[in-house]
């Protein structure tokens, strides 16, 4: 990559930024598409978020993505959201339109893709079972809700947050059929009446990649088994036990693929090339 006088930038903010594939997977797009763009890793400190956010208009930055812990405060500070980031309250991606940040959000647009990548869902006759209520967990209720799913089960330890995903999306989709409950309440009936479970908590992400509280013994090959935790040499334990009960598995890595292209869409208005974005990812 050639940095010139020309050279625009575009950052990931976030804390820790360092394991992110991100600079890596989006580098290798901008230079096949032939685009003077640079993406650089950003790790800002919660207390510095404002002072960041002002120094990429400032800077006159092309944009940025915004990971963990900052999703939400962004969102916050951000005069105009779009979208997805309007009904979530948290932002993955800036555009910077005249030195006016907007927030968008492309995690679950970034996660249908993926799941219609190797799935064929009817989501008008299908249910999921969510487990977790975390941000990422909300991004994902979401965007089902969006592709018209018929029915949402919603399981968490900490009952409220799930209590106020359900709240949301009764708010902005009434149609909608949801239920809360925690993970010692989900019944055989409820995993066998639903297509899509995913693991949406962030158990595996410190390392050791721990099963989740999913009954992998009640998964069967009519299953889609999603689990957001990417780790790049090797599927999670969860989703190789799934993987062996004959479903359908989804990991992480595909999410973050789409939800990165829909922000470079965002950002150039150019559809990005998916297999050396993937290729960036996988090597
Ligand atoms: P993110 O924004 O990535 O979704 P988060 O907001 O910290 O991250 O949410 C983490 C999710 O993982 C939550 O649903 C959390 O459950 P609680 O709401 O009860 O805290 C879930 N989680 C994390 N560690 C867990 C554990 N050891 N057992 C059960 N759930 C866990």
């Amino acid at each position: 990559m050639k940095i010139s006088g020309t050279t625009k930038l575009i950052g990931i903010l976030g804390r820790p930024v360092a394991h992110s594939l991100s600079p890596k997977m989006q580098n290798a797009a901008f230079e096949a598409m032939g685009l003077d763009i640079c993406y650089v890793p950003l790790e800002v400190a919660p207390e510095d978020l404002e002072n960041a956010l002002r120094g990429l208009s400032a800077m006159n930055f092309l944009g940025a993505n915004v990971t963990i812990p900052h999703k939400v405060p962004t969102a916050k500070m951000l005069s105009r959201l779009e979208g997805a980031a309007l009904i979530t309250g948290a932002v993955n991606t800036i555009v910077n339109q005249n030195s006016s940040l907007v927030g968008h959000n492309t995690d679950g647009a970034g996660f249908i893709r993926s799941l219609n990548e190797v799935a064929d869902i009817d989501f008008q006759t299908s249910a999921a079972l969510l487990f977790g209520a975390g941000g990422a967990a909300r991004s994902l209720a979401v965007a089902l809700a969006e592709s018209g799913i018929a029915r949402l089960a919603l399981v968490n330890r900490t009952l409220e947050k799930a209590l106020a995903i359900e709240r949301l999306l009764k708010q902005h989709f009434p149609e909608l059929t949801t239920s809360v409950q925690p993970p010692g309440e989900v019944n055989e009936e409820l995993y066998a009446s639903s297509k899509i479970v995913i693991n949406a908590t962030s158990i595996g992400l410190e390392g050791d990649l721990k099963m989740p509280f999913v009954a992998v013994d009640r998964l069967t090959k009519d299953h889609v088994v999603c689990d957001i935790v990417y780790t790049q040499s090797q599927e999670t334990p969860f989703l190789s036990a799934a993987r062996g009960k004959g479903a359908t598995t989804l990991g992480g890595l595909g999410m973050l693929l789409h939800q990165g292209a829909a922000a470079i869409q965002l950002w150039t208005g150019i559809e990005p090339p998916m297999e050396v974005m993937r290729g960036a990812i996988e090597s």
